[in-house]
Formats: structure tokens, sequence, C-alpha cells
């Protein structure tokens, strides 16, 4: 069952009826000033950070689950004999039916329309590119045959900026609300009412130099900033009085829940259309400048009208939006493919490329499945979020890499979290994840490969942004390895710490008493656990330290390395040893093993009655190169195969864990199929893709990409419930009673990990230091792909034509035969190449 339609040619999602299993949401904003919108208007919005700067509230976990966001309301104010008094043209939050109802997610912005008693209405809600604000451009029709009188309203609810206090600190915030409402005199316009643009000053008055602003372009009949004022008392959003009345009560906000509520009257002929538009932004002040007169408490907007008043005319939102549209044509045009999979397609040209912007922007932040409070940017996630980006935005992805590398230890170890507005690491959650130093080796190669900006190496870094610990960037990656060098067990296996990639295998924890944190808690000293994941990841980061070191060496000038400088050699034996010891202690027969415990117990062994295989091993393991020569890396994807595939997606471990195991931590917090507990995972399968392409099955790689892959899971909604457009977290594995059923979509590893699955190495378009490889592992069936790829300022033109059933390839760059599989890199001033391989 569907719930709408993929419009391809527009790059949009068209939900076709409000009521979606789950709130489906889109996210607006592309760099600072960032939204999350549902396909009813729900939602909200914030600059930088969930936490520290939303500008509007919004109540998680409610009931109904989606309440509260950009709302509008319409009233008849001549009651329609076929209509109601009133209604929400989004459904939410009055739920009214509606005539007709579509919401069209595109690439940053939002559209929903509907009809209702002849009257049409179209609010498209985007964020211009480069500025701190939103536009609602509300656009209504009269199809009656009559005049009609509307009410439009439109209303938001103001968070006090600090999310988590907002949520918590009542007897303080009831009392600290402050608007200010001003006139908007705009020169030729007229008489304008005293409501034309809102302010939410909040603590303006001492530390902030921040207020937001709601604006609309149309000369109002009356506003409110006062919720109850709004609302009535006792009411909620689903009926607010005020519309109910027909009309606002000019209220004022003195502390309790500040709003922005406008009213507009519309007297629209038969035919006619009119077009209002609702701004909501940020803006800040100089320190010192932040009030007119200087000795009032009365916001400076100097500067913030020049910017209110430019985006209240049509033509420039008619503009940014176009500018809008140009940004993601110059985004997504980086890579397109046109193969005879629609999903694949689907997802390489639009949408998966897409969540990959989003998961780059927000981390794990703010969803409607992670609140925005919680976690900020996460060491290993954001590392990894970049495997996906880097080929978008280069200059930004550099610019990320050396805020994260920033947040590194002296001791190679890394904070596992920083908050995006001050860009410091979190002291909540500290430190002691060992995968994560690692993840930092595999973006920063990844983006050199990308780019070529060998530069980025001498760059002088900082550890915990101490000022005067500068390093070149190049020795905080040395670090990252000795760190695992540092800490190894008594089988050699590099101890796991608080956690390894999986956040829940906490084997140092060992928490009994209930509400500690599984990840920060930890009774054990943590000299025994030991984790082959992280001896997998090991291997695959110091193969990548042994070339980089083989290239470069290291230079700079300025800033000295205070840490010996290792050869190439010293990795490829770092690599080597780590390498034997999994054979001789993590390699269990069929598969590899996932871990030792506190106790020296091996855990993901056939030794074991429950999590006797976890995939993480196996996916990480053969990415790193192990057991490619002998046939045991076919061994462990058979096993993959055998007892961890689902048509659902692959699971985590088997079997589940059925109790809670004081020694394991918070993976067997969850019942059998859930999450760390044997969910399907998505992030991991790509690692498996990788792997099978690494053995040469594009079959097997393509049908497991194809079972976790959004549009093709489209026609199961009402099993997967998540949106049908980006991959989830999470998809309830084979020992949940909701086998199939998606959560937390959005912000997760998978989307930068499918991407590079797909791209990569099922369609084989890799970069490496020397060029684009192409070295395609894609299903028999194909008769062949095309695909455009920039590669560092070029446009590679591919196209692959199947001879075989097999994976060898010959390449030709136009029209010269190339040996091997990497295009060199063209001549300076060539800026096209086109390329002919043949699969056979
Ligand atoms: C989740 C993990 C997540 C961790 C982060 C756990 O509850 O299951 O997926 O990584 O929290 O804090
Ligand atoms: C989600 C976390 O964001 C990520 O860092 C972790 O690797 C996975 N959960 C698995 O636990």
């Amino acid at each position: 069952m569907r719930y709408g339609y993929f419009d391809d040619e527009r790059r949009e999602y068209v939900v076709t009826r409000p009521d979606t299993p789950l709130p489906w949401i889109n996210y607006l904003g592309s760099e600072n000033y960032f939204g999350l919108i549902s396909n009813t208007a729900g939602g909200y919005s914030f600059y930088k950070d969930a936490r520290l700067r939303r500008l509007t509230r919004y109540r998680y976990n409610n009931a109904p689950l989606d309440m509260g966001g950009r709302y509008i309301y319409l009233r008849d104010d001549d009651p329609h004999p076929s209509g109601p008094r009133a209604w929400s043209p989004s459904w939410m939050p009055m739920r009214i039916p509606l005539d007709s109802y579509e919401c069209r997610h595109g690439m940053g912005y939002t559209i929903i329309k509907s009809k209702l008693a002849g009257i049409e209405s179209r609010t498209c809600y985007f964020i211009p590119i480069d500025q701190n604000l939103e536009i609602w451009e509300l656009t209504l029709s009269n199809h009656r045959d009559q005049y009609a009188n509307l009410s439009v309203f439109s209303a938001l609810e103001f968070c006090l900026w600090d999310a988590n206090d907002d949520a918590t600190n009542f007897q303080r915030n009831y009392s600290i609300g402050e608007v200010e409402i001003s006139p908007l005199s705009l020169e030729g316009r007229g008489a304008r009412g005293e409501g034309d643009v809102i302010y939410h000053k909040t603590e303006y008055r001492e530390r902030r130099d921040h207020f937001a602003f709601y604006a609309c372009s149309e000369p109002l009949a009356g506003f409110d900033t006062d919720r109850e004022a709004f609302l009535g008392p006792y009411r909620g959003w689903d009926s607010p009085r005020a519309v109910e009345a027909g009309q606002t009560s000019n209220s004022v906000a003195h502390g309790w829940q500040p709003i922005g509520a406008h009213h507009v009257k519309v007297r629209l002929a038969p035919g006619e259309q009119k077009t209002i538009i609702f701004l909501l932004g940020y803006h800040e002040n100089p320190k010192d400048d932040k009030f007119d007169p200087p000795d009032s408490q009365v916001i400076n907007k100097r500067t913030v009208l020049p910017v209110i008043e430019r985006f209240l005319t049509a033509n420039e939102v008619d503009r940014a939006f176009a500018e809008l549209q140009n940004y993601w044509d110059g985004l997504l045009g980086k890579m397109t493919v046109n193969t005879p999979d629609v999903h694949t397609n689907r997802m390489i040209n639009i949408w998966n490329a897409y969540q990959v912007m989003i998961t780059f922007n927000m981390s794990r932040s703010a969803s409607y499945f992670e609140s925005g409070i919680g976690r900020g940017m996460g060491f290993r996630d954001s590392n990894q979020d970049l495997l996906g980006f880097m080929h978008l935005i280069p200059d930004r992805a550099r610019e990320r890499i050396l805020d994260l590398t920033a947040t590194q230890l002296p001791t190679g170890g890394a904070y596992h979290q920083y908050q995006p507005l001050t860009k410091r690491g979190n002291n909540d959650v500290g430190s002691g994840f060992n995968d994560d130093p690692h993840w930092l080796v595999l973006a920063v190669t990844a983006y050199i490969k990308e780019t070529g900006d060998w530069s980025i190496l001498s760059e002088p870094i900082p550890y915990d942004n101490q000022l005067g610990s500068e390093t070149p960037l190049y020795e905080h990656l040395q670090r990252s390895i000795q760190y695992t060098l540092d800490r190894l067990g008594p089988h050699g296996l590099p101890l796991i710490g608080r956690a390894d990639w999986n956040d829940c295998l906490n084997l140092n924890c060992f928490s009994d008493a209930t509400g500690q944190s599984f990840q920060t808690t930890t009774n054990k000293e943590g000299k025994v656990a030991e984790s082959v994941f992280i001896a997998g990841l090991f291997v695959l980061a110091a193969k990548e330290m042994a070339e980089l070191a083989s290239r470069v060496g290291y230079r700079n000038s300025n800033i000295k390395p205070t840490f010996e400088l290792r050869p190439s050699m010293f990795y490829l034996d770092a690599a080597a040893k780590m390498e034997s010891i999994v054979w001789q202690h993590g390699w269990d027969g069929a598969w590899f093993r996932r871990a030792y415990d506190d106790f020296g117990h091996v855990l993901g062994s056939k030794e074991n009655t429950e999590g006797r295989i976890f995939i993480e091993p196996q996916g990480i393991c053969i990415m790193a190169g192990l057991g490619l020569e002998d046939g045991r890396a076919e061994k462990s994807l058979n096993s993959v195969s055998v007892h961890l595939a689902t048509p659902h997606g692959i699971v985590l471990h088997q079997p589940a864990f059925t109790r809670y195991y004081l020694h394991l931590g918070e993976i067997s917090s969850y019942p059998p199929g859930y999450k760390e507990n044997a969910g399907i995972f998505c992030h991991t399968n790509p690692w498996i893709m990788i792997a099978e392409t690494m053995v040469g099955r594009g079959d097997q790689a393509h049908d497991y990409y194809l079972r976790i892959n959004p549009s093709a899971r489209e026609a199961l909604s009402e099993i997967h419930r998540c949106e049908p457009y980006v991959y989830a977290q999470m998809i309830a594995g084979k020992d949940a009673p909701t086998h199939g059923e998606a959560k937390n979509s959005w912000l997760t590893g998978t989307a930068a990990w499918n991407y590079v699955a797909i791209t990569q190495w099922i369609l084989g378009i890799r970069p490496t230091y020397d060029g684009l490889q192409v070295a395609p592992v894609i299903p028999s069936a194909w008769k062949g792909f095309e695909a455009v790829r920039w590669f560092r300022g070029v446009r590679y033109d591919i196209h692959i034509k199947r001879t075989g059933t097999g994976n060898t390839v010959a390449l030709e760059a136009d029209g010269k035969p190339v040996t091997g599989n990497i295009i060199p890199l063209p001549p300076v001033g060539v800026e096209e190449v086109h390329v002919d391989v043949k699969v056979a």
C-alpha cells in the first residue's frame, strides 16, 4: 500500500493523503538556519543548533504524534453552505476532512496544497540560500462562483531558545517571555497595522544578541502573541478560539507562552487568487548596539528591516526559490546515473544524495526521532557522513574535517560528540569509544582522494580545542592509529572501551542500577574486553595510512610535528600484525567473531547460544581485505546470507538476546528484533554489499541493496511506515512482532554508506588519488548503465556495456585504451572525458 508517489521529474515525493502511518517529514535549509517540516506542516526551526538556538517550540512524543508547527488556519467569514466554518489547509491541526490534499516534499522545500469548499490553498515553505529566515508563501484561489470572504490566520509558538531549558525550567520560563510588536512602515505601501512584525525577544534584555521576527506581507486585521489569548483557555491548536471567533485580540505576551499569530482578511472574487507571504527569521545585533534608542529596551531594527522588506516581496521570493532550485541542480548534477533499475536511479540521482546532505548538516541532532537536545555532532557519525558527502561541497567537507579534528584529544581518542554552535566537545558524553579515531582517517583519506587537496594534511589543528596545542592534521591521523596500538587487550585485539561502532555493546558498563547511561557508565577498568570490529577497522585505517605515508610523508614549514613520523612500512606492519591476531582469535571457522567480554569470553562465536554471529565484523574485516585471497571472505558472507539475511534486510546478529546481560550492556536491553538487539540496523548492510562486490558477487550485492532501498519498499508502506524516500536507521528484525517496520528515519549513517556502496562499489565509480576508478560489480542481468560523475572539476561521461557475466573491465577514455581501471587525470584544461567500459 502506498500513501503517495515519486515525481522524479520534479525531484519530489508527493504524499497524497495526510494520514500517513507516521509523520513523513522534510528538511528546510542548507547551511545555518534549518527547519523540520512534516507532511501536515508540523515541525520547528532553529539556527545552527537545535538545542541552543531553537526558534520555535515543538513537543515531541505528543498525542497526536505530530502537533505544533507552521500552521495556517482558514475561516469562511460568510459561512459557505457546503463547507465547514474553519479548517487547516494542511489538515493538521484541525483535521477537518479536505476535498483534496497533496504534500510535495522537494529538495529543500515543501509544498502543501489542498482544497475545501471551493477554496484552494497552496503553501510553499522554504529557506532561501544564505539567509537566516524561512518563507511561507501562501496562495489562495477562489473556485466558487461567488465572492469569498476569508480570514487567514498564521500561527507558531516561540521556543525560549535553549530547547532543554525551554522544556524543563518552567518556574523561570513562565516569567521571562517577551515580545515586541511593531509596524513596518514601508514607503509607498500605505498605512500598515501595528502588528506587521512580531519580534520574539526573550532574554534579549540580558545576554542574548539575537531575536526572532515573524512578519506578514499584508495589512493585518489583528495579531496575537500570547498563546492563551489565541487558543483560549483549555484549548489546543486544533480549536483556537481566535479562529473560531474570526478575530485575534492583539494580545501582548508577558511571560507565559509567547507565540506569533497574524490575522489577515481576504476578499476574493470568483476565480481570483491572492498570495500572502509570511516570514520567520533569526537576526543578530552587535553586542553594543542592541537597542534603539541605545538607552532603551527596544530592539535595534536597522539591519533587520531591510531583510524583512526584501523577502516580503513576491519577486524576491520567486527569485530565492529559483536560486534554491539551481543550488540543488548543481549539487545533484555532481553524479547522475541511468541504470536498468528505477530504485537505484531515483536514490542516487535524488533522494540518497539529498539525505547525505541532511545527515551532513544534522549529524544525529534533530529529526522526528532525535530531539535535537540529546546529541550534537557525533565524531564517528560525522566522519562517516562525510564519506557520502565529499563530492557535493568539498569546501564544507574540509571545514567539517577541521572542526571534528579539533575535538580530538592528545591521546588520539576523541570526544564522542560536539555541539555545532560552540564546536566544543560534549563533556556529558566524553570520550572512550575506542573506534572513534579511525573514522577520521577514513574521512580524511576519502577527502583527499576526492579533491586532491593535499594541503589539508598540513593544517594546524588543536587538540580538545586548546589554543597552543596545534599540530598538523597529519599528526592527528598518526595519533588516531597510535590510540589503538596503546590499547590492546589480552589477545592483542583492540580494547573496546565504552563501545565500538555498536554503541550498545557496552562490555565495561556492568550497570545494574536503573537510569544509568549505558554509554557513559563504566564499572570495569576496561583492560580485558576487546573488539574484533575495531581490529577490522584498524586494519582498514592503517592500510589507508600506509598509502598516505608512502605518498606524502609529511612536510610543513610553520608547525612542527611533535610525534615521530612513521614510514609507510610501519602502518603496513601494524595492519599485518592485527590481521594475524584476527585470524588467531577473531575467526570462528565460518565467520568473524565479534568481541571478547570482560571475563575474556568470546562473543559472536558458535560457542555462544545467543549472539553467535554478528554482521559488523563480517563487513568491516572484508572491507579491510581480510579473507579475500583464501575464500574465507566468501565463507563469512555465506554465513551472513544463511544466518542473518531476511527479505527486509540483514539483521545485526543472531540469535537475539532474550534477556538482559549485565556484561553486555544496552544491546541486551532491547526486546529481540529491535535496534542493536538483532534489528536490521541498516547502517551495516552496505558494508556487506561492499564486501559482496569485493568477492565479485554483484547479484547478491544489489539484491541486498534493494531489500533496504526505501523506494523499493514503497509498496510496503503500511509495513515499513517511515518515509519511502529516505533510509531509516532501523527496520525491525525477524525476532520482532513488527518485522519490517522502520524507525529512526533520516539521520543515520545508512545514508552515506549506501551511497558509497551503490555508487563506488556496485556501480564501481570510485575516486582514487590517481584518478577516477571504474570497476563495476553489477547484477548479471544488467546490459550496462550510464553515469555522469564530476571529479576534480572534470565531467566524466561514462558508458558501461556488459559483454559477459563477470566483472572484468576494459576501459577506453576518449577513445584510447586505459591500462587497469583508473582513468588518469586529464591534462589541465580538459573539462570532459568520455569513458567507454566493457564488462565481461
Ligand atoms: C541507541 C544507539 C545510539 C546510542 C547513542 C542508543 O540508545 O540504541 O543506536 O547510538 O543510543 O547514544
Ligand atoms: C547510532 C549512532 O549514531 C552510531 O554512532 C552508532 O554507530 C549506531 N547507532 C550503532 O549503535
